[in-house]
């Protein structure tokens, strides 16, 4: 192993300014930076740091191209050739960064590359503000008060999934919001929580959107960008 490092590093949501000093040193400083594009080659993970990598030294980038879809034996294939160039880089003893949005290891993609390296080349991950605690930072809104339970689920489990943790939880982040959106609307009036619930997409970005009465959303699905946050309004102050 020589020294040279795969750093994951959480940019956060959005915001820029919600970038942590250490990753911004650390992608400053990068040979090479890494990130997911979408088929086009846009990445939210880069567009977050544009400015950063401006004043950065780094000479090249390898950028995942994912096919955005779910079917995984094409994403496997893009983590392989992915971490075939990264290996490369590392082997040539440079540092490569991984760009993440928001944290690395909350639903990231970095895990399947992270996978294919770990205990063969040097690691270091950086967390980042992940989208639930933004999302309740523009909420202003607690996600967990004494001994309230919290779980975050994706918005592609089963129905009977959704309904089981909104009946069993007192708060409950829905992730992949996006194509399930009305499901979930439908396993939020199942379980009476339609009224604890807000929407948000883009967190962060120019287009931000935030829906605190939800109804308005029905009929529609959303974007990629979006979830839910469900706490209880009943809850007494402290
Ligand atoms: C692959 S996961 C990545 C999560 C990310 N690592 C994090 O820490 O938030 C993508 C999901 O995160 C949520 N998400 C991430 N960024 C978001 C944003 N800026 N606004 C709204 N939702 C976001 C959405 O539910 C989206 O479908």
């Amino acid at each position: 192993m020589n020294d040279a490092q795969f750093i994951g590093v959480g940019v956060g949501p959005g915001d820029p300014e919600l970038v942590t000093i250490k990753a911004a040193r650390l992608i400053r400083s990068a040979d090479v930076i890494s990130y997911i594009a979408n088929e086009e080659g846009n990445s939210q993970a880069r567009d977050i740091v544009h400015q950063i990598l401006e004043d950065g030294r780094y000479v090249s980038e390898i950028p995942v191209l994912m096919p955005m879809n779910e079917d995984r034996t094409g994403a496997n294939q893009a983590y392989d050739a992915a971490a075939k160039k990264i290996l490369g880089a590392i082997d040539d003893g440079k540092n490569v960064v991984f760009l993440c949005e928001g944290d690395p290891l909350f639903f990231g993609s970095f895990a399947y590359l992270l996978a294919r390296f770990k205990g063969k080349v040097n690691c270091q991950v950086v967390p980042g503000i992940s989208s639930v605690h933004a999302a309740a930072s523009v909420l202003q809104e607690p996600l967990t008060m004494l001994r309230e339970s919290f779980a975050v689920i994706s918005g592609r489990h089963s129905d009977s999934v959704l309904v089981d943790t909104l009946k069993r939880h007192d708060s409950v982040v829905i992730m992949k919001a996006g194509k399930s959106r009305q499901r979930i609307m439908a396993a939020l009036s199942a379980t009476g929580r339609t009224d604890d619930t807000c929407y948000l997409e883009y967190i962060g970005r120019d287009k931000e959107r935030v829906v605190h009465d939800i109804e308005q959303l029905q009929g529609k699905a959303g974007p990629y960008f979006s979830l839910f946050v469900v706490t209880r309004k009943n809850r007494t102050a402290m």
